[in-house]
């Protein structure tokens, strides 16, 4: 055995410095070779993905899994984690096994590993791609240190409807943004070698539009034009795949009818032939076996539809496993699609280079030197900072003086275990810091803290049983409602300013957790509204995972910080921004409607032919609601304050091969220095078919001192320009565009030109 892995070794160490091809051709040759040795059976088991247990999303729990793995049934195992654990699945595999062939480890690696950061929709409104890169670079690090090899992010799906608990997972409603996001994440957990031992495969899920649920209920229905996909909801799974993704998870819903998981336009047309994908196609939990109940037929049939649609890696459902002999003896799949699925696995094992070392990940010196680390936990807190938003500050309330008393409030004031967030399955609740540790650590000696929990998150034991599956997440005092308000109110009395930690719990959001209400519950409605009422100043900080609706009692606040679920530095962070140490620069990346009725709601619509007239009856419009939301995409306050100046362009028009600029100056009139974040929006006029009334198109981010001004300049060309048709081939048509450029999508100003 010793003798094989150094041969394997001394083979893989020739090839490290070979070039690209060179080593591509090695892959090929030491794959083939090895197919050689494998039978049928061993083929299918390098198919099969296992969780022993740490990762279960669904009914079904993978058994005897260490039997499988030493009869060569297991082509990987997630859900588990630690040198240790792995250690032991590898020995397993690479001793017992009869062709030593490694397993991958996979692990659901969202935001941050052991060190969490906040949950994607609050980094994407960082809109800070070089830090968002690093967020994954440092969690692939981290991860990597605890033997893992392999994770489950990007989610990149596009998101219009924030009753759908999963937009806390991804990068919210914007394509432009979505994708670059998408490509900065990839980089970041891949870097440059994943044969490195701090590198990982990054898989792009969940392919392809799961975002687009009905009724923003999990794993509903999907259905949409193709246009509709190429234009806006299929870019940013191009992005991470143009990035070099090494693999992508299909989705749980329907595509054109047919499941994504046994949808061979999606796997292999759009993916592989149209786009040029090369790496592992792996299913979501079950989703193969759940093609079952989407009336594609049995167990052996939804197998064979989704391997030849081409799937590789069958998640948990274990129907490749069990049935593809079968169906290859019956001639319902041939061999050759086994073999590519298998050719597959083992090329990103290879990738990694587990044929050179299974135990390249497997070092128990690195886990204490690698997480959780000083630095990272100081870059969680400066993650955390830039990706609040401030969306209200009436009066300038804040930032706080550092004196006198703070009435803090509220449920998630001094909280654990929710401000990690959803999806953060390998941190630890309890050493993440919360807004009371946070504002004591940094203004505790000047100011004196006046502490009341004052409400539960919700009071509906139903709720909070659904939630706390996990853990506990929504606590129940056992003083009743109105107890826990008048100690409030009383603390607020006493106090010169009131700050309300509230939100929803971590599970609130996430996996299987839509909601049909998304204000802050009524328990916490109720606290507000009695803090209003002391007459004193109430500053509103958020913990949550999606746009929540904040009409009503949330607007009697003078101040809203949109914390989200920050992350283990969340309460330094907040404090931070609380008291001016920072100074907020996040901007939305989703749109906050202003009731549950406007949804879906995203600022990239297109025209109606009766666009809203507020005097004309047929136009369109709601009887009882604005079309407008309360607040838009890119939307973000600062303590500085920024004015636009008109946008001047450096030619009326262009050729399809040239170039504009357009140029604005932003000047900042307020009281202190801040960064702004400066976006760009097109608007094709006239088109073969019907184009949004904006488009994200470029942004820049840039600090600009109090007093000062900074002009700034975007390029615009073709690629600014062009859409994508239904086939997803890109178009450019001549006509009369509009730029517009400002500090979010309903605030801009804009200038005409023509591309000839
Ligand atoms: C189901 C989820 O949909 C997916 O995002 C996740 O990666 C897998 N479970 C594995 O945990």
């Amino acid at each position: 055995m010793k003798r094989y892995i150094l041969l394997l070794a001394a083979f893989a160490s020739i090839i490290m410095f070979a070039s690209a091809q060179d080593r591509s051709a090695a892959m090929n040759t030491y794959v083939s070779n090895l197919m050689k040795k494998m039978t049928v059976d061993e083929k299918i088991g390098q198919l099969n993905l296992v969780t022993p247990g740490g990762a279960v999303t669904g009914a079904v729990v993978s058994k005897d899994v260490d039997e499988k793995i030493r009869r060569g049934a297991v082509g990987g195992l997630f859900g588990i984690s630690g040198p240790d654990k792995i250690r032991r699945a590898q020995q397993i595999a690479v001793e017992n096994s009869r062709l030593h062939i490694p397993l991958i480890f996979g692990m659901d690696v969202i935001h941050g590993y052991k060190t969490g950061f906040p949950v994607p929709l609050g980094i994407s409104a960082s809109w800070d791609l070089p830090m968002i890169e690093q967020s994954a670079r440092i969690a692939a690090t981290e991860a990597t240190a605890d033997g893992l090899c392999w994770t489950f992010s990007p989610m990149v799906d596009i998101a219009r409807d924030p009753r759908w608990g999963r937009v806390a997972e991804g990068s919210g409603e914007d394509t432009y943004l979505g994708s670059k996001i998408a490509a900065a994440m990839v980089k970041g957990y891949q870097g440059t070698d994943l044969a490195r031992d701090n590198t990982m495969l990054a898989c792009v899920k969940h392919f392809a539009l799961y975002g687009a649920s009905e009724g923003g209920r999990d794993y509903n229905t999907v259905d949409m034009s193709r246009l509709r996909m190429f234009q806006e909801y299929l870019p940013p799974y191009k992005a991470a795949i143009d990035a070099g993704a090494a693999s992508v998870m299909s989705s749980f819903n329907l595509i054109d009818g047919v499941p994504a998981t046994g949808n061979r336009w999606l796997l292999t047309d759009l993916l592989r032939k149209q786009w040029g994908f090369k790496g592992l196609t792996v299913s979501d939990y079950t989703s193969v076996s759940e093609m079952i109940n989407h009336g594609m037929g049995d167990l052996q049939a939804v197998s064979a539809l989704s391997l030849h649609a081409g799937m590789d890696m069958d998640m948990v459902a274990e129907g490749f496993l069990n049935t593809l002999k079968k169906s290859l003896t019956e001639g319902k799949v041939t061999q050759s699609e086994i073999d590519q699925a298998c050719r597959r696995v083992l090329e990103a094992k290879y990738k990694l280079g587990l044929f050179d070392d299974p135990y390249r990940y497997v070092n128990d010196a690195r886990p204490s030197k690698d997480i959780l680390t000083a630095a990272n936990r100081q870059f969680a807190r400066e993650l955390a900072a830039r990706s609040a938003v401030l969306l209200k500050n009436d009066n300038n309330i804040l930032p706080l003086k550092r004196s006198g008393s703070i009435a803090l409030i509220g449920p998630l004031a001094n909280d654990h275990s929710n401000q990690l967030g959803t999806w953060a399955v390998s941190g630890d609740p309890s050493l993440s810091v919360t807004v009371m540790q946070g504002i004591q650590d940094l203004a505790g000696a000047s100011i004196k803290i006046n502490y009341a929990k004052g409400a539960n998150i919700t009071d509906d034991p139903e709720l909070a049983k659904r939630v706390n599956v996990f853990g506990m997440r929504a606590e129940i005092d056992p003083r009743n409602a109105d107890e826990l308000i008048k100690e409030a109110v009383t603390t607020a009395s006493g106090s010169d300013v009131v700050v309300a930690v509230l939100g929803e719990a971590s599970e609130m959001t996430g996996e299987a957790a839509s909601r049909t209400d998304i204000r802050i519950p009524g328990s916490q409605l109720k606290l507000l509204d009695a803090l209003v009422a002391t007459g004193k100043p109430v500053v509103l900080v958020l913990m949550n995972g999606r746009p929540l609706v904040l009409t009503g009692e949330p607007q009697k606040a003078g101040a809203i910080l949109e914390a989200w679920f920050g992350g283990i530095e969340s309460g330094h962070a907040i404090a931070d921004l609380l008291f001016g140490d920072r100074n907020p620069s996040g901007k939305l990346s989703m749109t906050f409607p202003r009731s549950v009725g406007q949804i879906p709601i995203y600022y990239n619509h297109m025209n109606t032919g009766r666009p809203m007239q507020p005097e004309n009856k047929f136009s369109t419009k709601y009887l009882d609601e604005s079309n407008e939301p309360l607040y838009p995409f890119g939307y973000g306050l600062s303590y500085a304050h920024f004015n636009y100046g008109p946008v001047s362009l450096s030619s009326p028009s262009l050729n399809t091969n040239g170039i504009i600029t357009a140029t604005v100056t932003v000047t900042n009139d307020g009281a202190y220095s801040g960064e702004e974040t400066v976006q760009m929006y097109i608007r094709d006029m006239v088109g073969s078919v019907s184009r949004p009334l904006l488009e994200l198109k470029q942004f820049k981010k840039m600090s600009i001192p109090k007093g000062e001004s900074k002009t700034v300049s975007f390029t615009i060309s073709k690629s600014d320009l062009s859409f994508a048709n239904a086939e997803g081939r890109s178009v450019l048509e001549p006509g009369d565009f509009k730029v517009f450029i400002g500090g979010n999508s309903r605030d801009a100003k804009g200038a005409d030109f023509i591309l000839k």
